[in-house]
């Protein structure tokens, strides 16, 4: 059973806030949205489309959940869909924030690559989980530290398609 969380008209109000803010801050600026794949495809489509200004889309691949709701694995990387971020302020875009392992890997492998500038936003982030210092720049909501799935996030690759964020409570 999935209980509301975060209603879709709230994600989308706060999504076009967003929107409105990385204008601002990226007039003039050669901007890559990075987004994580795959829990920040949905985030990134509606993101994108509040956003006028020029802007390229690249797409990076990790995971360290393998259907399992708490405990994190390895982090895979995969970068085959990312083109070159050298000279680009790039901003990393996930679905959540949690232990904080996944966003701060890839600050670091995206200044590696030699991009100019790397901020990040998240659409959730939740309290009282972080195990690495990473305060995101862009931020939609702070949750409570329970598995949330929907716009975006699965529960066993399941629920990413679900118009809100909700909690997931797997007892019968
Ligand atoms: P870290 O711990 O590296 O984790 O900040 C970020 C990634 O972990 C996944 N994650 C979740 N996925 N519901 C999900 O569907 C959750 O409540 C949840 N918490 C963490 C997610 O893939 C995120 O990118």
């Amino acid at each position: 059973m999935v209980e509301i969380l975060i209603p879709e008209a709230e994600i989308h109000a706060r999504v076009a806030e967003l929107g409105r803010q990385i204008e601002a801050d990226y007039q003039g600026k050669p901007l890559t949205i990075v987004a994580i794949l795959t829990g920040s495809l949905i985030l990134l489509a509606d993101l994108i489309r509040t956003i006028q200004i020029p802007l390229r889309v690249a797409l990076i691949q990790a995971s360290s959940y393998k259907g399992a709701t708490t405990t994190a694995g390895v982090l895979i990387i995969n970068e085959s869909f990312a083109p070159d971020v050298s000279g680009r302020d790039v901003l990393l875009l996930d679905d959540i924030l949690d232990t904080g392992h996944t966003l701060a890997t890839l600050v670091r492998r995206m200044a590696d690559r030699g991009a100019l500038s790397v901020r990040t936003a998240v659409l959730l982030q939740k309290v009282g989980r972080q195990e690495v210092k990473i305060e995101p720049d862009y931020r939609g909501f702070t949750i409570p530290d329970k598995f949330v799935v929907g716009y975006g996030l699965d529960y066993d690759d399941d629920y990413r398609h679900l118009p809100y964020v909700g909690v997931l409570n797997l007892e019968p």
